[in-house]
């Protein structure tokens, strides 16, 4: 290694030898050389996958302490919870590792305590989360086109959250990427597991009652091949697996799901009145999922496809990840310009037909967009975060969502803060890293609990007009 006189070491991209660096160099790759390293990468994933796991190949997830459930599940004192479980004995008792050590729970015992408090305990407390009845699911789309930027750690997070809280929650993955199916331990063999028969069904809906029209009017119908004939048969609550989590079900993704991408636009060519923006929250809300989750989280890929804009056009509440850096805010500003354009270009295209023959227009709506701060470092982005704050004021969410280590470390065994065990931490880093994420989601809550109330006045609204 080269040094200088003053004795530090030269920077190593100085003095490179030519010779040494064809000998560590390798062959040319060829395509051949992309099938290998994919290999490798699988078998190594299937190992890291493998010594996450159960015995059974399940994902489990983790037991929940009296600690935990009385601080941040249900809210009543340790004391009274020991009182109520023995008082009724046929409710959960909670195992311990050593006599007369701590009572852990599943989650599923949790909701089932949490229901007897709801149905037994004091009235002033909520034990049940603010969900009104005869409302649909709120859809949450979580969308960036930059990459890394904290979508799947938001999903995912959020939607454990609101499991914890109570909710039945429904996660879509449509992402090819596929992190959120592995969070989530899904298992996708190809795309049929994925939401692309969702879209190629509304599609061959669309052409089959295109295709009515044209019949009668003496033309020739235009094909359903194999794939579209297929996907009418699908119902998506087949698309729908269980996870590890008992309240969340997941809708998941893999590699095969990208097809879609080129997909769609073929379709779109060749049935220029399918409204292809409509295809996902229409199958959600035809294939009753709607009526059987709280909340519908959809994560999205780092890009503005065919896929995202679904996402999008199906999300009635928009969270935008974003860090507090230039390159972040800046690539987040053109992000939502490219939304600006894209829904007002459909729009548009829409509504020249629309006013042609006296129709109604078409509008997109979302209840709320909000830009949410992740990896938030204080020390070194406060000021850069602060900037962000003044130009994009109630856009921009107002909590921070702290970098934490513990994300990071969770790994490929547990996915978050909420699947870890806290006795592997310190308690106070545990409850620092849990508290970020916790407000986290106390700022989507109270969004999500907004635009609820706001559809409950509305409908009440709606029922007292005179007709
Ligand atoms: N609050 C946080 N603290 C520390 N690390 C975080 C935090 N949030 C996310 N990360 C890490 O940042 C990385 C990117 O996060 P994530 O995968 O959620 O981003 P993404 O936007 O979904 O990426 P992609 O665009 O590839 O889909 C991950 O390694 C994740 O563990
Ligand atoms: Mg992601």
């Amino acid at each position: 290694m080269a040094r200088e006189a003053s004795g530090g070491t030269t920077p190593a991209y100085f003095n490179i030898d030519p010779e040494a660096a064809l000998a560590e160099l390798g062959g040319p790759v060829t395509t051949e050389g992309f099938a290998e390293m994919a290999r490798a990468c699988a078998a190594g994933r299937d190992d890291l996958v493998g010594r996450g796991l159960g015995e059974d190949g399940q994902k489990r997830l983790r037991l929940f302490s009296t600690w935990e459930i009385t601080r941040y599940l249900i809210p009543v004192a340790p004391a009274y919870f020991r009182r109520v479980l023995k008082a009724h004995p046929d409710l959960p008792q909670g195992r311990s590792e050593s006599a007369g050590g701590a009572k852990w729970f599943t989650l599923d015992e949790v909701l089932r305590l949490r229901a007897h408090f709801a149905a037994e305990g004091s009235r002033t407390k909520e034990y049940k989360p603010y969900r009104p009845p005869g409302q649909p699911a709120k859809v949450v789309g979580v969308a960036n086109f930059k990459g890394g930027v904290g979508k799947s750690s938001t999903c995912a997070h959020l939607a454990m959250s609101a499991a914890l809280d109570g909710y039945r929650v429904l996660v879509i993955d449509l992402d090819s990427q596929g992190s959120l199916t592995s969070i989530f331990g899904g298992r996708v063999a190809d795309e049929w597991q994925t939401v692309f028969p969702m879209i190629a069904g509304h599609h061959a809906r669309h052409l089959r009652a295109t295709n009515q029209g044209r019949i009668d009017r003496g033309e020739a119908p235009l094909p359903l091949d194999e794939t579209l004939t297929a996907a009418l048969d699908v119902d998506p609550r087949d698309l729908v697996q269980k996870t590890h989590w008992p309240n969340i079900d997941l809708i998941g993704a893999q590699l095969n799901l990208y097809w879609a991408e080129f997909q769609i636009p073929v379709w779109r060519m060749r049935a220029q009145g399918w409204k292809l923006w409509d295809a996902l929250s229409d199958a959600l809300e035809e294939g009753g999922l709607l009526e059987e989750y709280d909340i519908v989280f959809l994560d999205t890929p780092p890009a503005l496809g065919y896929l995202t804009i679904n996402g999008l056009a199906a999300a009635d509440i928009l969270l935008v990840p974003l860090g507090a850096s230039f390159l972040e805010f800046d690539s987040t500003g053109r992000f939502l310009d490219m939304l600006h354009a894209t829904f007002s270009s459909i729009e548009e295209g829409e509504n020249m037909a629309a006013r042609a023959l006296g129709r109604e227009e078409t509008a997109f709506e979302w209840d709320a967009v909000r830009a949410v701060l992740t990896r938030y470092d204080g020390a070194q982005q406060g000021e850069m975060a602060a900037l962000m704050q003044s130009y994009l004021g109630k856009t921009l969410s107002p909590h921070r969502q702290d970098f934490t280590a513990l994300i990071g470390q969770a790994g490929e065994q547990v996915s978050g803060i909420y699947e870890a065990d806290y006795r592997d931490f310190n308690r106070e880093t545990y409850a620092r890293g849990r508290e970020t994420f916790d407000q986290t989601y106390a700022a989507f809550k109270r969004l999500l609990i907004g635009t609820w109330h706001r559809d409950v006045a509305a409908a009440a609204q709606r029922a007292d007009a005179p007709a």
